[in-house]
């Protein structure tokens, strides 16, 4: 698969397993997506440009390394993409943040927004979109759409677990933006969930049923 990362780490992988399993409780949940983001984000930003500033240590002067450019922009899409949001604001906490409201229609799987809020110079900034799972990719392909008409260029979309289908369907329609996933699933089942995944990720991230 073009433009798609799968992050494989076992540390990542092990934490999944534990989120997959039914049994495991909300607070346990939610506590694992905070740990996995922390993973995911390490990965996310390997490429993140730098540049050379000269600091001062307790013995001497030197260069060092500091990120370059604007702040980050980091963009949940609302409710599940929190989950995944919270672990990458600890580890870049001066990003600026954004979110895109969307629910998934039960019956037809087409994506209604209900919020929209995002920094402003997106163009000038590398955009991060945050949700835990890429099942038709309706909800996806809506956001980073809607991302790009307000003006951003540089887009990663960071999930948790993907379905061929989505991945397939994200690329169609947004080439340009690469998707790092910690696992890619067998298939969707009738009701567009991801199998065999994890159930509903905002339901058990946040005890709503
Ligand atoms: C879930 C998930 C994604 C979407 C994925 O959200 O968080 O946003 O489904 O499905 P898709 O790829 O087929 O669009 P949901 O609509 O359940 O809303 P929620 O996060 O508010 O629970
Ligand atoms: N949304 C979820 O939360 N889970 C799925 O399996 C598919 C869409």
């Amino acid at each position: 698969m073009e433009n798609v990362t799968v992050i494989d780490h076992p540390l990542v992988q092990h934490k999944l397993s534990l989120m997959r399993r039914k049994g495991t409780p909300t607070a346990t949940f939610r506590q694992l997506l905070l740990e996995i983001s922390l993973l995911l984000g390490y990965e996310v930003t390997r490429d993140l440009p730098v540049e050379m500033e000269e600091i001062e240590t307790p013995l001497t002067k030197m260069k060092a390394p500091t990120l370059a450019g604007k702040k980050l922009v980091l963009i949940s899409v609302l409710r599940a993409g929190n989950g995944l949001l919270e672990g990458m604001l600890d580890l870049m906490p001066s990003a600026r943040v954004g979110h895109v409201g969307l629910y998934r229609d039960p019956d037809s799987l087409v994506a209604v927004e209900y919020y929209f809020k995002v920094p402003q110079e997106l163009g000038d900034r590398q955009v991060i979109v945050v949700d835990p799972m890429l099942a038709t990719a309706n909800s996806a392909i809506a956001a980073v759409q809607r991302i790009k008409e307000a003006g951003a260029v540089n887009i990663k979309m960071v999930c948790l677990l993907a379905a061929p289908e989505g991945i397939k369907a994200f690329q169609d329609a947004h080439p340009d933006v690469h998707v790092y996933t910690a696992a890619v699933d067998d298939h969707l089942n009738e009701h567009g969930y991801i199998v065999p995944g994890l159930g509903d990720a905002g339901d058990r991230l946040y005890g709503t049923k």
